[in-house]
């Protein structure tokens, strides 16, 4: 069977080039960075030091402001709890967004468990922060924003530049979750402002399990306290032996990715946009969701009226994307995100992710926008609902009664 992958961010395939570079430190320099007193671990370390330099140059940063990670849950988790800790007492209070990653909303969540005060701004239909309310939502006792740049579900991109602006006319600090944009979209943290940031390999055809954060040395040096406490590596704020094969691919990957900028997202974006116009031009009741234009160059997510996600995901079982109903959990609960922009459930019960990478052809694009139009036309000639919307009954009008 035909299998397309168009799940990518979730996860992506692993480049070949990248395995390449990673090879030869599993069983030739397989050396522990920090083991300073033999060849080995000189060997090791020389490698992370490049690697270092290599993910710094791709933000515009300093080597020394980059800590290595397992990933960006871990990322966000140091960003958020180790500011919290160090400036505590300065003020309790931090700023997130709703369609926040859980791996953001979930420590903020704990902080407030924690006697912090947090607050969640909401955002409009197209998934954007309000400016004014952010700015607003600042009081003396704030210490950390914490606003995400490309959004791994509706693609929405947030202004982080002014959002950066905002926090340093107010000597706040900023953290922006760069998961889905690092690789993808420019991104410079002096002019962006950005005083700490979360990426991982995973996301840009690296491996699973190993990620970076940035943390700003100068104009403010940002004081982080660890998560993990241990052998004191990465300065202090990420005890553990380094993943050195991870993070040589990490490097490799963003090398790739920071090459290749020029066209790959131009590409994916093409792509992107072929895929929905090949499907909204052949279907009705068809809604795209997020920003139609400030979008990551990867993601498109539209929701089908009259038809359940999984149901269209099943009738096409050899194309991988994602539905809008958490699959975290047992039930079917629609996401919060789709919640947060307004998506009623019936409609983001009928969402489908379709998330693209380097190694997607306009040829599967084209494939995928052919089952997808057939497959929905299969399950709404079933569907009782879009028989009688297409008589011009408004449904939301409807009183259903039991006999
Ligand atoms: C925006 C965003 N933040 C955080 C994460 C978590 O990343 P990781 O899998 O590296 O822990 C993801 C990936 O699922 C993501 O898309």
């Amino acid at each position: 069977m035909r299998r397309i992958y168009l799940d990518n961010n979730a996860t992506t395939q692993v480049d070949p080039r990248v395995l390449e570079a990673m090879l030869p430190f599993f069983c030739d320099k397989f050396g522990n960075a920090a083991s300073r007193n033999h060849a080995f671990g000189w060997e090791a370390e020389q490698a992370v030091e490049a690697a270092r330099e290599q993910i710094a140059s791709l933000i515009g940063a300093d080597a020394k402001e980059i800590v290595f990670t397992s990933g960006a849950t871990e990322g966000n988790n140091t960003a958020i709890k180790g500011v919290a800790a160090m400036y505590a007492e300065r003020g309790k209070h931090i700023i997130t967004q709703a369609t926040e990653h859980k791996a953001v909303l979930d420590p903020c969540h704990w902080l407030a468990e924690q006697g912090y005060r947090v607050t969640v701004l909401p955002v409009d239909a197209k998934g954007m922060v309000d400016l004014e309310q952010l700015k607003q939502a600042m009081t003396p006792d704030t210490i950390l924003v914490s606003i995400m740049h490309g959004n791994n579900e509706i693609g929405t991109v947030q202004p982080i530049a002014e959002i950066g602006r905002l926090c340093k006319e107010r000597e706040v600090l900023f953290h922006t979750d760069c998961c889905q944009t690092f690789g993808k979209l420019p991104i410079n943290v002096e002019e962006m402002g950005i005083d700490l940031l979360t990426c991982s390999a995973h996301k840009i055809h690296g491996p699973k399990g190993v990620g970076a954060l940035y943390v700003r040395r100068k104009r403010p040096r940002v004081r982080c306290a660890p998560v993990l406490h241990g052998g004191g590596h990465e300065r202090g704020v990420r005890s553990g032996t380094l993943n050195v094969p991870g993070i040589v691919g990490l490097a490799k990957a963003a090398e790739i990715s920071g090459r290749e900028m020029e066209s790959e997202p131009a590409r994916l974006a093409a792509l992107r946009d072929r895929l929905k116009d090949a499907i909204i031009s052949k279907l009705d009741a068809v809604h795209l969701n997020g920003h139609p234009t400030l979008r990551t160059p990867t993601n498109l997510n539209l929701s089908f009226a009259y038809v359940e996600g999984e149901s269209l995901m099943m009738g096409m079982p050899e194309v991988a994307v994602s539905s809008g109903s958490a699959c975290t959990s047992a039930s079917l609960e629609p996401s919060y995100v789709l919640r947060a922009i307004g998506v009623g459930d019936d409609l983001a019960h009928g969402s489908i992710r379709f998330s693209l990478g380097r190694f997607n052809t306009a040829d599967e694009v084209d494939y995928v926008a052919e089952r997808v139009v057939a497959t929905v036309r299969k399950l709404r000639e079933m569907s009782p609902l879009y028989e009688i919307a297409q008589e011009g009954v408004d449904l939301k009008a409807v009183e259903w009664t039991r006999e």
